[in-house]
């Protein structure tokens, strides 16, 4: 068992295998995570299509995303031997306000930390979070092809609900998005008013 410190309180969670050796910490962002948060998103927007944004942000703009994730959402960092080796964090699904129990999810791990178990820590943390904030609904958006975020996803309870055609052109090629959704807790209850999100 590893800790994960959440709120400064440590809570246990099993480690992933292939990290043991090293103790993983999940946390929230802190404004000095900016840079590092920055670095690993900027090769996923360079060089794939996982993401449709073009232009790498600056650390000053991922920061202002951090804080504004934080602030309704969730935005999560895990650390190993001090080095912050990915993020996961959620946001607003749509802008009209019937929409507010639901979010949209995401999470990238710098490449050499992919395929050991440290997705699963870090996503099972931010679900955990949206669903003690009183969200009912996560969201994923996935470029296709991305055959471990799709089998990631469903492994986690997403279920596929849609697919957008030649919905985003990058890299010179129209390309398909997948829409997948989960409950989080109890789910939306027929007929019972959910408390709002906090
Ligand atoms: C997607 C991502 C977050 C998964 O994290 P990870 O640490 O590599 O995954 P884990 O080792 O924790 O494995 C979690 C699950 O992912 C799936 N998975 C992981 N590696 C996989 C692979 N090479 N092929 C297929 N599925 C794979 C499995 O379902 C696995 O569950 P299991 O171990 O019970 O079989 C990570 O690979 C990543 O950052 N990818 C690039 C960015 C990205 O695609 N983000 C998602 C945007 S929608």
């Amino acid at each position: 068992m590893v800790p994960v410190v959440r709120d400064g309180v440590p809570t246990p969670v099993p480690a992933p295998t292939s990290l043991e050796h090293a103790p993983v910490i999940v946390r929230d962002a802190v404004p000095a995570d900016a840079a590092a948060c920055a670095a690993i998103y900027a090769p996923y927007v360079r060089d794939t299509t996982i993401t449709f944004e073009e232009t790498p942000p600056s650390v000053e703009e991922m920061a202002g995303r951090m804080a504004r994730a934080a602030r309704q959402w969730a935005w999560l960092v895990a650390e190993v031997d001090g080095e912050v080796l990915g993020y996961a964090y959620a946001g607003r699904f749509k802008e009209r306000v019937a929409f507010r129990w639901s979010s949209e999810t995401s999470i990238y791990l710098a490449p050499d930390a992919r395929g050991k178990g440290l997705g699963r820590v870090l996503y099972t943390a931010l679900l955990d979070r949206l669903t003690e904030r009183g969200y009912r609904r996560a969201v994923a958006v996935i470029t296709q092809p991305n055959e471990t975020s799709m089998a990631m996803h469903r492994s986690f309870g997403f279920t596929q609900v849609g697919l957008l055609p030649s919905i985003g052109f990058k890299h010179g090629a129209w390309r398909d998005v997948a829409w997948l959704v989960r409950s989080l807790g109890e789910g939306p209850v027929p007929g019972l008013t959910p408390d709002e999100p906090r």
